[in-house]
């Protein structure tokens, strides 16, 4: 089938290249002209530069004679006249405060397309196509698209909605192993059209192919993800405050209780500073505004997104209301800034917050490191007098006055004899992912106070 992706960033470049892996003869269209030079670089560092997904760069390169990226829309007017489906991989932020979701990118890129498919094979619109929304949109978002074709006069065409459940971090996995592929639309044709793109996934014994209403597919993918953000929210909002509430309380062993109950499971049982990331927050906000839109309320929905902007400020103000530290002055450093392991993504990452947070309260230096996602990061936050970046963990830690763990890099776990035998400073350690959990007591034994998330304070036994 002959495939193209509008929009190649995460969603759009991972389902792009597991579409070329399937056989598919795709065309990857990007306005990012950076990203889409790397993407086609046939490098896997090159690529592995601009998204870090583990095995994207090796898909990529060896299905690089089906793949092919680019800037040039007369590309994709040329590919019109072949396609089978085109994949709307868009971003769909949030605008503002109220949480409706900014349809401006999605927009944009479906009206071009709606003028130029009007004018496919020559006007007569006699090969079939499906549009595909792979972008998390908003419930009703199937009539908007069809509303814009129908504007053009776009014939022959479907609208299907096919929400992307991948993981980051796992995309690439995620995306050749799915649990599930969830096909909304209207009519039998697309229906088919989408099991003959998705055929190795319609054909796996493993892999749950959901075939649904577009509607249902698109608030499913709504769903889900409030579901899954609400599960954090409950273990950072109340399982670890009641753990940093109790003394003789550890976060690991209520879970360890809670967790061999079946009906619970295991997914997102950790405590955390925060619950960033690009779906969650925005989806949620997006959410809230569509039910309080149509009448409903949405006080859950809403609660879920400020217990986890709460978790954050919480954290933070326990310097100062736990350990008494001033944050004017201090050398800080913050070790993590990817919004969690195994991505380079930065988006709403908590060490954005955290950086705001520092500047305003007269930090005299911040010390930032993250393995991958420091280039990101220096697009917010360029290196200045206040902030260096470091080439390590161990070089960011050294000298500083307060340590900020804000990243579950796993490397990350064996920080505490670096702490113990180079810091000198008796610095206070604040772990807002708690790995350096099995090593509190030696820390505490050498004198470091520690703010943990989801731990009371902890005292070092040296300190004053
Ligand atoms: N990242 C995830 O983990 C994830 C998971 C599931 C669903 N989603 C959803 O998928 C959608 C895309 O997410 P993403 O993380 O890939 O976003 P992204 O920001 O990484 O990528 C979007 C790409 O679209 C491009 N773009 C913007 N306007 C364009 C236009 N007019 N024409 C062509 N390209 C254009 C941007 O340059 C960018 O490269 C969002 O709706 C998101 O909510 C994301």
């Amino acid at each position: 089938m002959n495939i193209l992706y509008i929009g190649s960033g995460f969603v759009g470049a991972c389902s792009a290249a597991v579409s070329a892996d399937s056989g598919h003869n795709v065309l990857v269209y990007d306005i990012d002209e950076k990203k889409i030079k790397a993407l086609g670089s046939g490098d896997r560092d090159v690529i592995e530069a601009v998204i870090f997904e583990d095995g994207l760069g090796d898909l990529l390169i060896r299905h690089k004679d089906r793949i092919e990226f680019t800037t040039d829309y007369s590309r994709v007017i040329d590919f019109l006249d072949t396609v089978d489906a085109i994949f709307m991989c868009l971003p769909t932020p949030e605008i503002g405060e109220t949480g409706e979701s900014n349809l401006e990118y999605y927009n944009s890129a479906a009206e071009a397309l709606g003028e130029n498919l009007a004018k496919r094979n020559g006007g007569k619109q006699d090969r079939y196509v499906v549009i595909v929304n792979k972008s998390t949109v908003p419930i009703a978002m199937v009539d908007k698209t069809q509303e814009i074709m129908d504007k053009y006069g776009v014939k022959n065409y479907g609208v299907v909605s096919n929400p992307e459940f991948l993981v980051e971090g796992q995309a690439i996995v995620g995306s050749i192993r799915p649990d599930r592929v969830v096909v909304g639309a209207w009519n039998e044709k697309d229906f088919e059209i989408m099991r003959k793109m998705y055929q190795r996934f319609y054909d796996s014994a493993t892999v749950k192919y959901i075939e649904v209403n577009p509607k249902e597919a698109a608030a499913g993918k709504l769903l889900a993800n409030f579901y899954l953000f609400n599960r954090l929210a409950v273990c950072f909002d109340v399982i670890g405050r009641t753990a940093e509430a109790f003394s003789d309380l550890q976060f690991e062993n209520l879970r360890g209780i809670m967790t061999s109950d079946k009906r619970i499971g295991n997914w997102g049982f950790y405590d955390s500073l925060y619950a960033g990331g690009s779906c969650f927050i925005k989806d949620a906000r997006s959410l809230s505004h569509q039910l309080q839109t149509a009448g409903q309320n949405a006080v859950l929905v809403n609660e879920t997104y400020l217990a986890n902007k709460r978790q954050l400020e919480l954290f933070l103000s326990r310097a100062k209301n736990d350990a008494n530290v001033d944050w004017s002055g201090k050398k800080v450093a913050i070790v993590g800034l990817s919004f969690k392991k195994d991505t380079n993504d930065t988006r709403n990452s908590p060490s954005i917050n955290i950086v705001r947070h520092l500047e305003e309260n007269g930090v005299e230096k911040m010390q930032l490191y993250d393995p991958e996602g420091a280039d990101l990061f220096k697009y917010d936050f360029p290196e200045s007098d206040k902030i260096k970046y470091c080439t390590s963990e161990f070089e960011a830690i050294k000298d500083s006055d307060i340590i900020i763990i804000a990243t579950d890099w796993p490397q990350f776990r064996s920080l505490a004899d670096a702490i113990i035998d180079g810091v000198d400073n008796k610095t206070l350690i604040m772990d807002g992912r708690r790995i350096l959990q099995h090593r509190y007591e030696e820390l505490q034994k050498a004198g470091f106070d520690i703010v943990a998330i989801g731990s009371p304070f902890i005292k070092g036994e040296s300190a004053n």
